[in-house]
């Protein structure tokens, strides 16, 4: 055997985790390659709710437009519905991602960007299309079988499955985006918490027109709630949109002790037309898999030079929507740090912050997606309808709801509060937006000494803009000549950045001062940027004389409230840090 190939970073793994890590590298001129056990991309939908914050990494990294050209639009997700079957009766609905109008409102203020829903089969393409066009090296049907490191790289053994023989790739840094069952993340002993297998469930995906039962309540997500459906599972049945509205995936639970069932088409079918009720409509399975809920995150992201991303290191059901976007934005906060200890501009202390700032992220997302599956209990419990019982007592509560009574009013009442806490699932802004990186265990992040004013809202439901460092630089539009444009695409494309305003004049020459590309940008009247609309003066949290220094992922490293005389002795004593030269 000999190592046939060299390369800075390789990835291993092409859904969402290891085809943004190459689209962020090869557009930041990193050298990379991409192995993939598949001959192809994802063939089945996976993971689809794409939030706001993973659209800003794809507006950063230039496929924004590309994915919403291929999305279902934000419009035609929001019906949350609760039914007894699609054709069956329905019991409520929530206005959900984004399209309530309080908080389609909230999503307007805190982005630029629109959440939409893009199944994996239509994602991955987009990344690794870009990602092969800026210069990833791809391999589909190649296996990742072990690694050893050294001082100064990693050697990967792989298995070429078309020649059918096995070579050994030399990098200087491992990633290991390898999904739910990640070899790397085993072979490099990540620690993890948690469990797997908490409960069974199936895919299953179809094509049929249900236009009838859809179209006038457009939603991503149709849940069912019959016998049965409390068995395993997400909570209750689902009916999902794939395309409108002639392409489906349901996910239906089993008793993960049992095993899963016999997945045959047959057995598929019935699943269908019982979530569907309508015998009438014709369906096409297409295929059916079976795959089990877990909880389990790990508590450090690397060892090494081996770094893990995605499913590889935080493994939960599709409550939420989390599962995709934290994989994209975990290799969005790795790849600029690589950049930068690849081409020497930082130490590799600086990689320790991936752990550091992402860990928490993972488990806070795992417990979250999880808890939301319990959540739905409360909608079968205003309806008794958790407790063992016959179909027909299911359906006799169902209808009692109906009644002009009394407890029917409060069963009604029940069923609607059960109803609308679901919001923790179809209307977390706050889980999406509020992630914050600590000065505390991040070397990436300066504290400012101001105290941390918390969140006046909750933090799950609601977005809050801040400025502290560790926090995303807000979103405000502002203007340049004719062109109206956010801050954020001021920041990103793998550079720092500084903004000030009138007054800043020391800020921008320490910014010149320092041994490394920082943009500047000056915001006010008579600056190449302005705020007309006075939206950045009100998020920004410091004066017209302070500044920002924003990381290239968008994130406020250092913060300094008004104009300082040392400002090129803070900035170097900050960029010494954040870049481990400390
Ligand atoms: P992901 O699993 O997407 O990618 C792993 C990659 O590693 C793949 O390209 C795989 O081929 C490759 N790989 C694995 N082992 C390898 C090896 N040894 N050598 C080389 N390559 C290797 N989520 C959701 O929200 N709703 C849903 O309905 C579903 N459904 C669903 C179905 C199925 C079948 C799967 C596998 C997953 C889902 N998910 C989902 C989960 C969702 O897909 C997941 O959260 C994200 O895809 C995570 O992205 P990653 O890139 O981390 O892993």
């Amino acid at each position: 055997m000999h190592t046939d190939v060299v390369t800075d970073v390789l990835i291993v793994g092409s859904g969402p985790a290891g085809a943004s890590a190459a689209l962020a590298l090869s557009t930041y001129g990193v050298p990379n390659m991409v192995v993939t056990r598949g001959a192809r991309l994802a063939d089945t939908p996976r993971a689809h709710i794409t939030n706001q914050r993973t659209m800003e990494v794809l507006r950063d990294l230039g496929v924004e437009q590309e994915a919403l050209a291929r999305a279902t639009p934000q419009r035609l997700m929001g019906n949350t519905t609760f039914c007894t079957s699609l054709a069956g009766e329905e019991l409520g609905r929530v206005r959900s991602w984004g399209n309530e109008p309080l908080v389609q409102a909230a999503h307007e203020l805190a982005s630029p960007t629109v959440m939409c829903d893009i199944p994996q089969h239509l994602m991955e393409p987009v990344l690794v299309d870009a990602a092969i066009a800026r210069g990833t090296l791809f391999r589909y049907s190649t296996v990742y079988k072990s690694f050893t490191q050294d001082a100064d790289g990693v050697t990967v053994t792989v298995e070429d499955r078309v020649r059918g023989d096995e070579y050994t790739i030399r990098a200087k840094y491992l990633i290991g985006a390898d999904g739910g069952r990640s070899k790397v993340a085993e072979h490099a002993g990540l620690p993890m918490g948690g469990q797997m297998g908490v409960a069974g469930s199936i895919n299953i995906v179809f094509d049929a027109d249900l236009s009838r039962y859809t179209a006038h309540r457009p939603s991503t997500l149709y849940w069912v709630l019959a016998p049965g459906a409390t068995v395993g599972g997400i909570g209750a049945g689902l009916v999902r949109c794939v395309r409108p509205w002639t392409e489906w995936l349901i996910v239906w639970g089993y008793d993960v002790t049992a095993g899963a069932p016999d997945l045959t088409t047959e057995y598929a079918e019935s699943v269908v037309r019982r979530l569907v009720g309508d015998d009438d409509i014709p369906v096409t399975v297409r295929s059916s898999s079976a795959w089990t809920v877990n909880e389990m995150y790990a508590e450090t992201y690397s060892d090494g030079r081996v770094f893990c991303a995605g499913d590889a290191v935080h493994r939960h059901p599709p409550s939420n929507g989390l599962g995709s976007n934290t994989s994209i934005q975990d290799s969005y906060n790795l790849a600029w740090k690589l950049k930068l200890v690849l081409d020497g501009t930082a130490g590799p202390s600086l990689l320790d912050t991936y752990t550091a700032e992402r860990a928490p992220v993972g488990r806070q997302i795992v417990t979250r997606a999880n808890k939301s599956i319990g959540e739905t209990a409360p909608v079968f419990e205003a309806l008794d309808g958790l407790a063992p019982q016959t179909p027909e007592q299911l359906w006799a509560n169902i209808a009692a709801r109906k009644e002009p009574t009394e407890a029917a009013e409060r069963q009604r009442a029940r069923l609607r509060d059960a109803i609308a806490h679901k919001a923790y699932e179809f209307n977390a802004h706050g889980v999406d937006l509020n992630q914050r990186y600590s000065a505390g265990s991040s070397t990436a992040v300066v504290a400012d000494g101001t105290p941390d004013p918390g969140f006046a809202r909750d933090p799950e439901l609601y977005h809050q803009p801040s400025s502290r460092p560790g926090a995303k630089v807000p979103h405000a539009w502002i203007t340049s000549g004719t062109r109206t444009l956010s801050t954020l695409d001021t920041v990103g494309k793998g550079r720092f950045t500084l903004l000030t305003g009138i007054g800043g004049a020391g800020w921008v020459r320490a910014a010149a001062a320092q041994d490394l590309d920082i943009a500047t940008v000056v915001i006010g009247p008579g600056q190449e940027y302005e705020d007309p609309y006075g939206d950045w003066a009100r998020l920004s949290e410091v004066s017209d004389t302070g500044a920002l220094l924003v990381r290239p992922d968008g994130y406020v490293a250092f913060r300094h409230r008004a104009a300082a005389e040392n400002a090129t002795e803070l900035l170097g004593e900050a960029l010494r840090r954040i870049l481990g030269h400390g």
